[in-house]
């Protein structure tokens, strides 16, 4: 159960730390979860979904990998039916919407023992102000390609005072802690989706993506992704 393992997951996996009691909320298949358990990276798997269906799928591939005594399964929304011990609470998949609803229907979650890791599907930049403006801090985040696609995977940490700037949202420092080769292509296609959005709006243009724009234009530490 390693190579068959997406680029995207397998990026959400290098983030567990060894021993790690893990929830994996939105399981699907439960691939990442017995991940996890097949190459003794977490010591137990929480795994839950919304649906039925994917859960049962879940179970099935759980048996056949034979880690079902190291799985419990949960038809749950967000976390609402997991048990709290865990240690790291991997949610992949989804877009920003879904992940700021299972965020505030856990405030319990706000607790530095839990480490969030997070692979946002879409409105990634609405998602990084929610958490900021929660007191949750971005401490790692790393950007990979899988298939035609760049993703980016985070680590969050409940530590207050760490706000972003509006330029942030859409290219946050811990970005350039550890660079990947594809983050001039990340900042690159973050400020032309960025510029064709604010051109959309034409003579209505929203203040706070312009400054956004204008920071990432500017800011010195990011001149290096535009060569
Ligand atoms: C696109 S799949 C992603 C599956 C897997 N995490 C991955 O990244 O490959 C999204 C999964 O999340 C589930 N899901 C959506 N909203 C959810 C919620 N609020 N709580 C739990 N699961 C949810 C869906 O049923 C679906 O199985």
């Amino acid at each position: 159960m390693t190579s068959s393992l997406s680029p995207r997951l397998l990026a959400c996996c290098g983030f567990v730390a060894p021993g790690d009691r893990v929830a994996d909320v939105g399981c699907d298949h439960g691939y990442l979860g017995i991940h996890l358990l097949t190459n003794s990276i977490a010591s137990f798997v929480y795994a839950g979904d919304v649906n039925e269906a994917p859960l049962q799928s879940a179970v099935r591939n759980s048996q056949k990998y034979n880690v079902q005594n190291k799985i419990s399964f949960f038809l749950s929304d967000g976390v609402g039916n997991f048990p709290r011990d865990f240690d790291t609470m991997v949610c992949a998949g989804m877009g920003a919407d879904t992940m700021v609803s299972i965020l505030d229907a856990a405030p319990w979650l706000k607790d530095p023992h839990y480490r969030l890791i997070l692979q946002c599907q879409s409105k990634i930049h609405y998602l990084r102000k929610y958490l900021s403006e929660q007191g949750w801090r971005i401490t790692e985040e790393t950007v990979l390609r899988d298939g035609r696609f760049l993703y980016t995977v985070m680590e969050v940490v409940y530590q207050p005072g760490y706000t972003l700037t509006p330029g942030q949202w859409y290219f946050p420092p811990a970005l350039l802690e550890n660079p990947a080769k594809e983050l001039p292509e990340y900042y690159r296609q973050t400020v032309f989706r960025l510029t064709r959005a604010i051109t959309g709006q034409k003579e209505n243009a929203n203040p706070v993506m312009v400054q956004a724009l204008q920071e990432l234009a500017t800011n010195p530490d990011l001149q290096f992704l535009k060569e």
